[in-house]
């Protein structure tokens, strides 16, 4: 992608209002992603998760946006059951989201079940603070069976991966060393931003993954 976005948690309320979906989603000078760049992504990662046979009938889609995943997903895994998430009152009006925050939600309550075969977490993680962060990723551990999708700007993205034109530099950035660490107990990294929950126990070759 030309490299994400970003927003905020319940600690530091930020307004993702319809001037920031209209910016970074919505006109076409402006927005760092679409429909047909997802619809190209989530095909890597059903046709990644299909090789690994990691099977997927339940999804997790948390801080969704304006949900390009839902139908990307759809298509490649009909019968799954597809749950967005937001943090965005705006996006949960609009759209009919679970309104939540990937810092505290609780999914078992909210949305029935507690873990899921694939959660996304596409561009969400930046807009956190480290202890927020760090909460987040260890929740990411707990609902994922199966596996992962997540990408977040980390400093390097920034100063030489992400188109900053159309990318919101207003976010936390770190380094990938700290994602790394944090996801290495719990899940294996197959690349691509895949990775697998060692509960699901898929064997990689060595080359296959970090
Ligand atoms: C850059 S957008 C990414 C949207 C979508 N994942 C995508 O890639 O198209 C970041 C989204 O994360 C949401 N967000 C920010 N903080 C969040 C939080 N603590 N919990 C859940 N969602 C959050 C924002 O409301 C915003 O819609």
């Amino acid at each position: 992608m030309k490299k994400t976005t970003a927003s905020r948690p319940a600690t530091q309320p930020r307004a993702f209002g319809p001037d920031y979906y209209e910016r970074y989603y919505g006109d076409r000078d402006t927005r760092v992603s679409d429909a047909a760049e997802i619809h190209r992504l989530c095909g890597f990662v059903a046709a990644y998760l299909r090789y690994l046979d990691v099977p997927v009938r339940t999804i997790l889609d948390v801080g969704c946006g304006v949900g390009h995943w839902r139908a990307a997903t759809a298509e490649q895994w009909p019968r799954a059951r597809y749950h967005g998430v937001e943090y965005s009152e705006h996006l949960c009006a609009r759209f009919g989201w679970t309104q939540g925050s990937i810092v505290d939600l609780q999914p078992r309550k909210k949305l029935g079940r507690g873990a899921f075969d694939l959660v996304v977490c596409q561009g969400v993680m930046q807009y956190l603070d480290d202890d927020d962060a760090d909460r987040a990723l260890a929740n990411l551990a707990r609902w994922t069976d199966g596996a992962l999708y997540l990408e977040a700007l980390t400093r390097r993205d920034w100063a030489e991966n992400c188109d900053r034109e159309r990318t919101d530099g207003d976010v936390h950035l770190r380094t990938g060393a700290w994602y790394r660490r944090r996801l290495q107990p719990h899940f294996q990294d197959c690349g691509g931003g895949v990775f697998v929950s060692r509960r699901a126990g898929v064997a990689l070759f060595e080359l296959e993954g970090e």
